[in-house]
C-alpha cells in the first residue's frame, strides 16, 4: 500500500478528486495518510477531517524565518514517512532538502501543458489568462515529478481541453480542472502505486500493458 501525504493550500478540490478516486477503485493500492496545508483557512483541511484522513497545519506565519519553517514541513512529512507527496495546489516553494531527500517520490499538479504557461509567476488564475492573451486553441494540465526547478521535472501524464469562445480566465480554469486536472492526478497517483511509473534520463516511462 503506497502511503500518501497530500498538501495543500487553498480549496482542495484536487484532494477531493484523489479522495473520490480512492472510494470508487480509480485509484488502487495507495492510502492518503496525511494532509499538510500551510494555510490554516484551507478548505482542504475540512475535506480531509470530513474523510477522517489526519490534517496538519504549518504555516510560515509560525516560524520565524524561512529556514526553520523549512525545518518543520520536511520534519513532518519526515515523521508521517510517505511514500509519495503529492502537491495539489500548494503554493509554497519546496525546499532544496525535501527534494533531494524524496527524489521521484514528489508529484505536482500544474493546469497548463507544460512547457507552455509553466514556471515562476505561472499560478493559478494567471495561467488561464495568459493563455486567453496569446490566443491558444488547446490548453491542458500536466502532472509531473518535481526537481529543483519551477514546473520543470519529468512529465507523468498531460491531457488536452479546448479553449471555447468566449472562455474568460475563470471558466477557463474550471474546465481545466474538471476535463483535466481531476483525472489525471488520481489517474497518476494509481500508476505509481501499482508500480507502472519509472524515470530514466529525466524522462518517465509508463508500463501500459495489463491495464
Ligand atoms: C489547481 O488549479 C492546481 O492546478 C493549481 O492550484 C489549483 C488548486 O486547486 N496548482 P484546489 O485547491 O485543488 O482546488
Amino acid at each position: 500500500m503506497l502511503k500518501v501525504v497530500v498538501l495543500v493550500s487553498g480549496g482542495g478540490t484536487n484532494l477531493q478528486a484523489l479522495i473520490d478516486a480512492g472510494k470508487c477503485g480509480t485509484i488502487t493500492n495507495a492510502q492518503i495518510i496525511g494532509v499538510i496545508s500551510n494555510n490554516k483557512n484551507a478548505f482542504a483541511l475540512e475535506r480531509a477531517k470530513q474523510n477522517n484522513i489526519p490534517a496538519y497545519v504549518v504555516s510560515p506565519k509560525d516560524y520565524d524565518s524561512r529556514e526553520i519553517f523549512n525545518d518543520a514541513l520536511l520534519n513532518k512529512i519526515d515523521e508521517l514517512q510517505p511514500d509519495l507527496i503529492v502537491l495539489a495546489g500548494f503554493l509554497v516553494v519546496i525546499p532544496e532538502q525535501m527534494i533531494q531527500r524524496y527524489r521521484n517520490q514528489i508529484i505536482n499538479i500544474h493546469p497548463s501543458l507544460i512547457p507552455s504557461f509553466c514556471g515562476t509567476g505561472f499560478y493559478g488564475l494567471k495561467v488561464h489568462e495568459a493563455a486567453l492573451e496569446r490566443g491558444v486553441k488547446v490548453v491542458g494540465a500536466t502532472v509531473h515529478f518535481v526537481d529543483e526547478g519551477t514546473d520543470t521535472g519529468p512529465i507523468i501524464l498531460q491531457k488536452a481541453v479546448e479553449v471555447q469562445p468566449g472562455d474568460t480566465p475563470k471558466t477557463l480554469q474550471k474546465r481545466v480542472m474538471e476535463e483535466a486536472e481531476w483525472k489525471i492526478l488520481p489517474k497518476a497517483v494509481d500508476l505509481i502505486a501499482n508500480g507502472k511509473v519509472s524515470v530514466k534520463d529525466g524522462l518517465v516511462a509508463i508500463d501500459t500493458a495489463q491495464r
